[in-house]
């Protein structure tokens, strides 16, 4: 019997829905639907199915990855600004134990001291920042490995 594609759910959190004129210097300017086009090729390259979601609110994001929970097989999330400060979404992520990948675009352990904690790495098995839009695929394979192994 052929064996369920692994699905993985890749969250952008807020501001994120900015790309492409957002602060060009620091997130470049592809914008999230490049983004969101770019992790559908990976996933067709890797074997995949990807859902990708943005919200600008954390109790969104909360009950998005409450209702992954016997749908996906594993998460990539890029918080925004809500990795530095949200309890809430680690606590989430912990509690829904599946397998975590956090990216960021940029290089956070570069930019200012708020941004080098990370509650999103609490949860994580492994973070990718600083490479722009291909950290997206770097976390797609992260996961998708996570996925199948789960
Ligand atoms: C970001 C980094 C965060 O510090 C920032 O608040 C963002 C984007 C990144 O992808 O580089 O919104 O997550």
């Amino acid at each position: 019997m052929a064996k369920r594609q692994p699905h993985i759910l890749v969250l952008n959190g807020p501001n994120l829905n900015l790309l492409g004129t957002r602060e060009p210097a620091v997130y470049g300017t592809t914008t999230l639907a490049d983004i969101e086009a770019l992790c559908r090729a990976t996933a067709k390259t890797l074997g995949v199915a990807v859902e990708v979601r943005q919200s600008n609110h954390e109790g969104q994001l909360i009950d998005w990855i409450h209702a992954a929970r016997g749908k996906a097989h594993a998460i990539v999330i890029n918080a925004g600004a809500l990795t530095h400060t949200s309890v809430a979404l680690m606590d989430a992520l912990t509690g829904v134990t599946l397998p975590v990948v956090e990216v960021h675009l940029s290089n956070i352990f570069k930019r200012e001291s708020f941004r080098h904690h990370s509650y999103v790495a609490l949860a994580a098995r492994g973070s990718i920042c600083g490479f722009g839009p291909h950290g997206y695929v770097l976390a797609l394979e992260a996961a998708a490995r996570l996925a199948t192994e789960a």
